[in-house]
């Protein structure tokens, strides 16, 4: 770990880290809004498949080519290639990743704007200002320009003060925050009416549609997105991990932690639903289809609260700022990778590429906001649906076509000496090299 370009102090500073970036709006409103659209149970096994079978072993590819590049993706990947033309694609896919971390969070921050200022609203409510409570959560244009600044003006102020002070300590203190809130918030809903309806959609799957087509690809799409690939995200974070560290046990940690919250959030969301259902509100459209998911999060659960009474104030600003603590850590990782990017690359002093790139993609933002009907929708399905998917499979293709293995096995192997003789080390090397890419390209056809 170079001194002059930070790293985690702690092992459990990665994992917050790492698991913060993973964990995120995917999880919380993704995760439930796809399972309650594609046939509840049936989706939850499907997507704990792929995560461990498809997304860990992806995953571990961006950690392993980060921590043996010691550096942003371009130069880590840079640093495998041997030739002009492995450079040239170390190049494309690195920084493709940077381009795509960069999208992703033009469009993520709006949607985290609007997690805030309905975190605000219970308490402007509770203070009795009931106008601006309203203007809270009447989409306005002004609201919301200035909820996206506020939400990238807070990622710019976390990224600023780099791996140590910024990332790791403000992952430390908001995670557990948000595992606590989201025990907290699913006892409170258990305790109502037709909690126990939700939780057996949840949990009873209908094993014929395990094969449908669809759910597969949504569920893959999701466990992608979830674990942040393809966005150069995990090849950054890699880099600032310790030597000495044993990062096959890393990996599987942050996956196991990112998949569990994405459950727990479906044991929070879905029976929250049949609450609502429980008090008069609709849920499912006519034909028995489900709402869709933006009304699902922004509509359907404050009539749920506001059905509360005052308690529901409360469990409101919960809620929101649970939305709004997953979002940051998420964001922050977003905006890593072109900083490091730049810093290194360019030689310029962190501060300043932050709040350069920050301001820059804070623009982009803005002019979504303004054409928001189309622009939305156009800059999620480029980054999510096609940018992810590629970057990651070309990821999957440069660890295991151009690295060589033996190369790969010694970096393994800091931190943990036997891994020569596990099971992963029998498995992964050619899972990386055909399956994983294939999986994902068949898929990813499949989708177009
Ligand atoms: N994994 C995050 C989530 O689930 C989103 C994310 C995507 C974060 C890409 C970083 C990079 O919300």
């Amino acid at each position: 770990m170079g001194v002059s370009r930070g790293g985690f102090s702690s092992r459990f500073g990665f994992i917050m880290a790492a698991a913060g970036s993973a964990v995120g709006l995917g999880n919380i409103w993704g995760f439930p809004t796809q399972t309650a659209s594609n046939g509840g149970a049936a989706f939850v096994l499907v997507y704990l498949v792929l995560a461990f079978c498809l997304a860990y072993p992806a995953f571990m590819a961006e950690l392993l080519i980060g921590r043996y590049g010691q550096a942003n993706a371009v130069s880590s990947m840079q640093k495998i290639a041997r030739n002009t033309w492995q450079k040239r694609f170390g190049f494309v896919v690195g920084f493709g990743g940077i381009i795509c971390a960069a999208l992703i969070l033009s469009f993520y921050s709006i949607i985290a704007g609007w997690m805030m200022s309905y975190a605000i609203e219970p308490l402007a409510r509770l203070a009795g200002f009931a106008g601006a409570a309203d203007w809270l959560i009447n989409h306005s244009l002004i609201r919301n320009i200035l909820f996206t600044a506020f939400f990238m003006g807070l990622t710019i102020f976390i990224i600023r003060r780099g791996v140590e002070e910024g990332i790791e300590k403000w992952s430390k203190r908001l995670m557990p925050m948000l595992i606590g809130l989201l025990i907290l918030l699913i006892i409170y809903v258990f305790t109502l009416d037709g909690a126990r309806e939700g939780f057996n959609a949840y949990l009873n799957p209908d094993i014929s549609r395990v094969f449908e087509p669809d759910l597969l690809i949504s569920a893959l799409g999701q466990a992608f997105f979830s674990l942040s690939l393809g966005t150069s995200v995990m090849i950054i974070y890699g880099s600032y991990i310790a030597k000495k560290e044993n990062l096959v046990t890393l990996g599987a940690q942050v996956t196991l932690i990112d998949v569990s919250i994405a459950f727990l959030a479906g044991l929070l969301i879905i029976p929250a639903m049949y609450v609502a259902q429980a008090q008069g509100v609709a849920i499912f459209a006519e034909d028995g289809s489900l709402i869709s998911g933006s009304n699902l999060v922004f509509t359907v659960l404050p009539a749920l609260f506001s059905g509360m009474g005052d308690v529901g104030l409360f469990v409101a600003f919960g809620f929101f700022v649970l939305m709004s603590i997953a979002a940051l850590t998420s964001s922050i990782s977003m905006l890593e990778g072109p900083v490091s990017y730049v810093v290194e690359r360019h030689d310029t002093p962190r501060e300043k590429a932050t709040t350069f790139i920050g301001l820059g993609i804070l623009v982009l933002s803005i002019l979504i906001v303004i054409n928001l009907e189309w622009m939305l929708d156009f800059v999620a399905t480029l980054s999510t649906q096609y940018g992810q998917p590629i970057i990651a499979m070309l990821c999957c293709v440069f660890a295991g076509w151009v690295w060589h293995r033996s190369d790969i096995l010694s970096e393994i192997k800091q931190g943990n000496e036997h891994v020569e003789h596990s099971l992963f080390w029998k498995i992964w090397p050619w899972y990386t090299k055909f399956v994983c890419p294939t999986a994902i390209g068949l898929v990813f056809w499949h989708s177009l």
